[in-house]
């Protein structure tokens, strides 16, 4: 099947789709500049050791380090633009009669693109939370490095989800009914290898529903999609959500 015939194919299906679960991941960010995680040499995890720098325990040990390489990190998102991948995204939410969008990303750039309910499963890297009662901390203001809980005085920390940590439930559930209950699920810009997120698109297929991947590279879930397209997100998602609704552009 040529790729302008699998577009067209791939929009009717769009266009069709009663409800449409989107799962994103470090691939739709890559064209705004943010690094992704798995990529041989521009990986995050192929330049720091997730252990030293993502986990709590790394964090007891080395608070200062850790904290320092989020705020390198943050200073990266707030520098960013969300690329027309997003803008895409938050368009076939408007158009869509149902549309869930559940990423793995810690930017909030889907947000910032105008999308809406984003379900974050790994947090928000702009978000801060007591290390100690795990309750959101609003800005702090602080030269310590980490600052601390004006509540408590314990260790602020970034609100994404560490390795090793369980990710938020209640965003996990919303996710997996999404996920359970959706007729199109779209897989876009993620390895597909960290759990529970990688089930995601699985217990979609399981329950029927066509799966669609659009990534750079070929993944585990690749062989199982309908339509597993090898496309720049930000580059082929704009053309399918204009071929899906030409119309009302
Ligand atoms: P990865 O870095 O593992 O995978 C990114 C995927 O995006 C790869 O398959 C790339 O081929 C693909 N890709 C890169 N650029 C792309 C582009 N412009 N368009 C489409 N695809 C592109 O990132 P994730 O799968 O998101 O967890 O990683 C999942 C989780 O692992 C992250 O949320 C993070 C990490 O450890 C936590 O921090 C908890």
């Amino acid at each position: 099947m040529s790729a302008e015939v699998q577009l067209t194919e791939i929009a009717e299906v769009l266009r069709k789709a009663r409800s449409i679960a989107v799962l994103t991941g470090a691939g739709i960010s890559a064209e705004s500049g943010i690094p992704t995680f798995r990529e041989a040499q521009t990986g995050l995890w192929a330049q720091y050791r997730a252990e030293d720098l993502a986990t709590p325990d790394a964090f007891v040990r080395r608070p200062e380090l850790v904290w320092d390489w989020y705020e390198w990190r943050r200073e990266r998102v707030r520098a960013a633009q969300p690329n027309p991948g997003h803008y895409a995204l938050a368009e076939l939410q408007r158009r869509a009669p149902a549309c869930s969008l559940i990423t793995q990303n810690v930017d909030g750039l889907h947000q910032r693109a105008g999308a809406t309910m984003v379900l974050e499963l790994h947090g928000n890297i702009l978000r801060n939370k007591c290390f100690d009662e795990d309750c959101v901390v609003d800005a702090v203001l602080s030269a310590m490095r980490p600052p601390r809980c004006p509540h408590c005085g314990g260790m602020v920390r970034p609100d994404v989800v560490w390795f090793g940590e369980p990710l938020p439930e209640d965003v996990l559930q919303h996710a997996m009914r999404a996920a359970q209950s959706c007729d199109v699920f779209l897989s876009i810009g993620t390895a597909a290898l960290v759990h529970p997120a990688a089930q995601l698109p699985m217990s979609a297929a399981e329950n029927g529903a066509t799966l669609i991947e659009i990534n750079r590279d070929a993944t585990p879930l690749s062989s199982m999609a309908r339509y597993s397209v090898r496309a720049l997100a930000g580059e082929y998602l704009p053309r399918l959500v204009q071929s899906a609704w030409p119309e009302e552009a």
